[in-house]
């Protein structure tokens, strides 16, 4: 990750950018220590570029020979977290080949600017390597410089704390979910997971192998395993954040489908060549669980991510055979291909009996019919809870990422009974996104009202690079869940 600090010295080498208010350029001018003669060609340049300050608008001034040796303006709307966000992804891409950045801020530049600032600068500059010894980018440092070299309050520091446990999140989540299905097992998966958690105080991980999961009764999430090779089998991880004192329990479930062929319900090329990323919802809980021990928060946070592989051979499950969820309801599978719901289910209902949440929110790449609905960047949220929704969106706004609540249509339900079964995991009558939702809702027991279910299908990745978002996994998830809990904490 980029070296981001606040600047303690004053340095005119390399590049310097200054951040440019909509409607007000001469504000950016007033942060640069130059002659007359120097800020007379900047104000020249800003009116000849025409630049409007819309966010995350660059112009860039070179200045060869001079120093400064590059000026970028670059905009941030009206200053809000977004405006800042999209300036510091435009900088990120702009000044990707220099050696060093030094960006100009005013002096009551408020704490969520410095994050939506850090926050894009970070996410933006990622990007997913194979080998840890890639080449990295030229840009190593980004230094932030309020007038006069002034030290930046606790709070702007904070903010900085804040924008790096997030992102640090969502780059390992991003990261998992780029990775080719050959390495992504689930037990590589697990074992990312471990890695992740050592030395963290207040953090444990359980990884549960098929022996435990046949004994316990997930039978969901081992006929959707069945299929993969022995190395390849299922898992079930369970990473805990328990710190001392907290009042609320959150428990989070994430959809971690290693590959998804389909089974014997085979996915066409088309529909099949991206589904690594389908355990982007369990990418999201575990990274959104780590942000939460990295920020200390005082709530107490279990993340629990059924994993397998849907694999197609001699032994996968097949189109009429029945399974037995966890807790005791029976599910017929009348298409392979709809296993995500299967293996929520078996978690789901263990997280309601065994690990009692105040409120349970689970995030899958679900369904094909999310991004018919809602497009490529906006995820679908179900919830019985109007409190619960509306957190769960104003956290998702304010932390840039796109969700649109969905209705749990009652109509519908009576279509997920099944002639042998308690349920069937799939049904003719499209409506796909919020079939699954109900069949999901099934398995919230007591925590029915204080559930939440995000399909994001959809945003978990990203078909170019787009504002902060580098072409691939998005990380969908972490930053929302991330802000609602740190909402809830507080
Ligand atoms: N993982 C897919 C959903 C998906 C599709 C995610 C496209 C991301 C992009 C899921 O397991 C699936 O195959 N769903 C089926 C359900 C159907 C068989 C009821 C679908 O959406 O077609
Ligand atoms: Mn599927
Ligand atoms: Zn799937």
């Amino acid at each position: 990750m980029l070296d981001i600090r606040f600047a303690t010295a004053r340095s005119a080498s390399g590049a310097v950018a200054v951040v440019v208010p909509s409607g007000s350029p001469s504000a950016a001018l007033d942060l640069l220590k130059l002659g007359p003669a120097d800020l007379d060609e900047c104000a020249t340049f800003l009116e000849d570029v025409e630049h409007s300050g819309s966010a995350g608008s660059v112009h860039i001034l070179p200045r060869p020979g001079r120093k400064p040796s590059r000026l970028l303006f670059v905009g941030i709307g009206d200053g809000d977290e977004s405006g800042w966000r999209a300036a510091g992804a435009a900088l990120a891409r702009k000044a990707r080949a220099e050696t060093s950045l030094r960006v100009l801020v005013p002096q009551d530049t408020p704490p969520e600017a410095v994050r939506g600032l850090a926050e894009g600068l970070w996410l933006a500059s990622y990007r997913f390597r194979l080998a840890d010894d890639a080449e990295p980018d030229p840009l190593r440092r980004v230094t932030v410089a309020l007038p006069g070299g002034g030290a930046p309050t606790d709070s702007l520091e904070r903010a900085l704390d804040q924008a790096r446990a997030v992102v640090t999140a969502t780059v390992l989540a991003r990261d998992l979910t780029n990775m080719p299905s050959d390495r992504k097992t689930p037990a590589w998966f697990a074992r990312q997971v471990v890695k992740a958690a050592a030395g963290v105080p207040g953090l444990t991980v359980e990884v549960r192998e098929p022996a435990y999961l046949a004994a316990q009764g997930f039978n969901a999430i081992l006929a959707v395993g069945r299929g993969a090779t022995t190395e390849r089998g299922p898992r079930l991880v369970e990473l805990s954040w328990r710190p001392r004192g907290a009042k609320r329990h959150v428990v989070l479930v994430g959809k971690g489908i290693t590959f998804d062929t389909g089974g014997i319900c085979i996915k066409p090329l088309s529909g099949m060549k991206l589904m690594r990323k389908d355990m982007g919802g369990a990418a999201a809980v575990i990274g959104a669980t780590l942000a939460a021990a990295a920020m200390r928060l005082p709530v107490r946070v279990t993340a629990l991510t059924p994993l397998a592989e849907n694999a197609l051979s001699g032994d996968s499950m097949r189109p009429g055979d029945v399974v037995t969820h966890y807790g005791g309801l029976t599910s017929e599978i009348l298409n392979t291909d709809a296993e995500g719901r299967l293996v929520l289910g078996d978690a789901m209902a263990y997280a309601v009996r065994r690990l009692r949440p105040d409120v349970m929110i689970d995030l899958a790449t679900l369904t094909g019919a999310q991004g018919v609905a809602l497009g490529k960047q906006t995820a679908a949220m179900y919830s019985h809870s109007d409190a619960l929704a509306g957190a769960l969106a104003a956290a998702a706004a304010a932390s840039g990422e796109s969700v649109w609540r969905m209705p749990l249509s009652e109509d519908y339900a009576a279509e997920l009974g099944g002639d042998l079964t308690d349920l069937v995991n799939s049904t003719d009558i499209g409506a796909g996104s919020l079939l699954a939702a109900l069949y999901l809702r099934e398995f919230t027991g007591s925590v029915r009202d204080s559930w939440a279910h995000f399909d994001m299908s959809s945003p978990a990745w990203s078909d170019a690079n787009d504002g902060e978002l580098t072409k691939g996994a998005t990380g969908w998830g972490v930053r929302t869940l991330t802000r609602w809990l740190e909402a809830t904490a507080a």
